[in-house]
């Protein structure tokens, strides 16, 4: 699993990911909650690998009874509307049937195999609901941005490196999560790709988008006002007229 490192640079990049990532992860989660496998009506429900607590709101929204987040990042889960509690995946801090559905939005793809989180996510709730970006979506905004920060001597932190070479950031495909569902224990288990269309894409949503990211928003803090704003100029004018975040998300519904 991704150990320490990633848990702290989510941490550090709290506050910049509510104010950008937080817009475009709060569209997709609602996408997701169209597909929970079990009647989100009166269900409990763990948010797992929260960070700022959207997935389990647009389950709220659908009525589940309560709403549990947990997550590495004390800095993410603060933003919570829901009771959270600081934990892993990998070791959750809850009784076995504890809940009727674990919702993991874009966490599962942190691990380079998520099979002992599915297992642990399985232990606790009945059903789970999980999303990780469909294999191959890119966005030019991604590598744009990045190339920006680098120009004002960014360099990808190990953890991140490590993430992207452990194929993170969106790998599997429709029959991979199936099947790692399946290892996981559970006994049925359906994904598919839902297109999902954030209404996000000018330059200024785009930067704010990805300066926002974990790998990127600890640096930019530590920038002088000055530097920031020339490297926040530089990378919307990198960013002008790209492409709206029009992003494909694979959804995978298992029970058991
Ligand atoms: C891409 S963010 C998604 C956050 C949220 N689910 C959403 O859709 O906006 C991934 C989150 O997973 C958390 N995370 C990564 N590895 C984790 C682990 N092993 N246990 C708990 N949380 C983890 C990170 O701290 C981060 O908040």
């Amino acid at each position: 699993m991704t150990e320490g490192g990633v848990g702290a640079a989510y941490d550090a990049a709290a506050a910049a990911w509510r104010a950008g990532p937080a817009q475009m992860y709060a569209r997709l989660a609602e996408a997701m909650a169209d597909h929970a496998p079990v009647d989100v009506r009166g269900a409990r429900v763990l948010d797992a690998g929260a960070g700022t607590g959207v997935a389990g709101e647009a389950l709220r929204r659908r009525g589940a009874r309560s709403v549990v987040a947990v997550d590495l990042a004390p800095g993410m889960l603060a933003a919570s509307s829901a009771p959270a509690v600081v934990g892993d995946l990998i070791r959750l801090p809850f009784c076995a049937g504890s809940f009727e559905l674990a919702a993991a939005a874009f966490s599962l793809n942190h691990f380079a195999d998520p099979t002992p989180a599915m297992a642990e996510l399985r232990r606790v709730a009945g059903a789970l609901l999980a999303t990780v970006f469909a294999p191959g979506w890119d966005h030019p905004a991604k590598e744009a941005v990045d190339a920006v920060m680098a120009r004002h001597g960014f360099a990808w932190p190990e953890w991140y490196a490590a993430f992207k070479a452990g194929g993170g950031d969106g790998d599997p495909g429709p029959a991979e999560l199936e099947a790692l569902a399946g290892r996981a224990g559970y006994r049925t288990a359906g994904a598919r790709v839902v297109e999902v269309d954030t209404g996000l894409g000018t330059p200024a949503d785009l930067v704010d988008w990805r300066t926002g990211m974990a790998h990127l928003a600890p640096w930019i803090a530590t920038l002088a006002p000055d530097e920031r704003a020339r490297a926040r100029q530089d990378a919307e004018d990198a960013v002008a007229g790209m492409p709206p975040l029009v992003v494909p998300i694979v959804v995978l519904s298992a029970t058991g």
